[in-house]
């Protein structure tokens, strides 16, 4: 069986992307491999939150993630900071990455340069050690993420052949795996964006939590070309791809036969909006009701956590031997 490990941050809510590119495949893998989710609430405090919010949406996202279909009986759900050994491999994982490695990672590049005349923690720099700790702790073979992501595999790949060479074989490495569409899923009002929690208008954004009127609002107003021809060519039909892209996955329909079905945009809207509500109206319903029971949730969260601290303990313990430390 293989061993899966993939995480997510516990800021804003959770998108349509975070869901085609990542949550649908955790929950199909579920049963095929032995697997960890981490909820990084340590990750969301590289971009400063409200004070005393972390906490709550923590539990609604782990609501989330049970809603969705991961099931606690099977897949280890637990929150990062109640793991100690995240952080202290992340400062092993520090001193095994440089300084140059991390200054090419795109999403350091877009998020500090977002942030502007902001202040940009240290922790937005070094947060790729901590997600290569957070992997690499569990031995996992297998990262199913969205594209987006990739970089930050391929360097924890980079980090544990480094580990692994100057201390021995310590570590398992892993590889990306991504969905064969969904990969990618971009902002309906600005396609050529990738859908994403820190956009600041919502209008291009499905939550999981929305309605179907709003969600099919949204569709209805999504942004496509004016040559109406529907066609898939993700450069030069942004819009249109995203749609048929969301529309495969929602129904299972491959997106060349959706090319042959549809020859109107407005058709292949409110078809893609309504597949969409669809989609998510039993996942809705199932939040509703977990994020009410806050006790059930925690509870929940310790049992994993309990799970996750017997693996991560043990590889932590490796590579402090690994390394050579004094043992105590
Ligand atoms: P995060 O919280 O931004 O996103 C969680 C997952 O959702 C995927 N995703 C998308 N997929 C398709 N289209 C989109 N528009 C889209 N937006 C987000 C992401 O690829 C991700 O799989 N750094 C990570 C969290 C992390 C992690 C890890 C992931 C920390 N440690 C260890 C894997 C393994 C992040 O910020 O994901």
């Amino acid at each position: 069986m293989a061993r899966v490990l993939s995480c997510i941050q516990p800021t804003g809510q959770v998108h349509l992307g975070n869901y085609l590119g990542a949550l649908r495949n955790w929950v199909s893998g579920q049963h095929a491999g032995d697997v960890f989710h981490g909820i990084v609430d340590l990750h969301a405090l590289t971009v400063t939150e409200t004070p005393g919010t972390l906490g709550a949406n923590t539990l609604d996202l782990a609501a989330m993630l049970f809603a969705v279909g991961l099931d606690p009986e099977v897949a280890t759900v637990f929150v990062q900071s109640h793991v100690p050994q995240h952080t202290q491999l992340g400062w092993i994982m520090e001193c095994t990455v440089s300084f140059g490695e991390l200054s090419r990672m795109t999403q350091f590049k877009d998020k500090s340069a977002k942030k502007e005349a902001d202040f940009v923690s240290a922790g937005l720099f070094t947060y790729p050690a901590l997600q290569a700790a957070d992997i690499l702790l569990y031995d996992a073979q297998e990262v199913p993420v969205g594209d987006d992501q990739r970089q930050h595999i391929e360097i924890t790949r980079d980090i544990a052949i480094r580990f692994n060479h100057r201390f021995g074989d310590t570590f398992v490495i892993p590889k990306a795996v991504t969905p064969a569409a969904g990969a990618r899923v971009m902002d309906l009002q600005h396609p050529t964006n990738k859908m994403s929690k820190s956009t600041e208008t919502d209008a291009g954004i499905i939550y999981l939590t929305d309605s179907p009127a709003e969600i099919e609002k949204k569709f209805k107003r999504a942004v496509t070309d004016s040559d109406n021809t529907v066609a898939y060519d993700r450069e030069n039909k942004p819009g249109v791809s995203n749609l048929l892209d969301i529309l495969s996955v929602a129904t299972g329909t491959p997106v060349a036969a959706l090319v042959e079905q549809y020859s109107q945009y407005g058709k292949l809207k409110t078809d893609t909006g309504s597949a969409v509500a669809e989609m998510l109206t039993p996942i809705r319903a199932r939040y509703e009701e977990l994020k009410n029971d806050p006790g059930e949730l925690s509870r929940l969260l310790r049992i994993g956590a309990d799970r996750a601290q017997v693996v991560a303990a043990s590889t932590l313990e490796r590579a402090y031997r690994a390394i050579g430390l004094a043992p105590r």
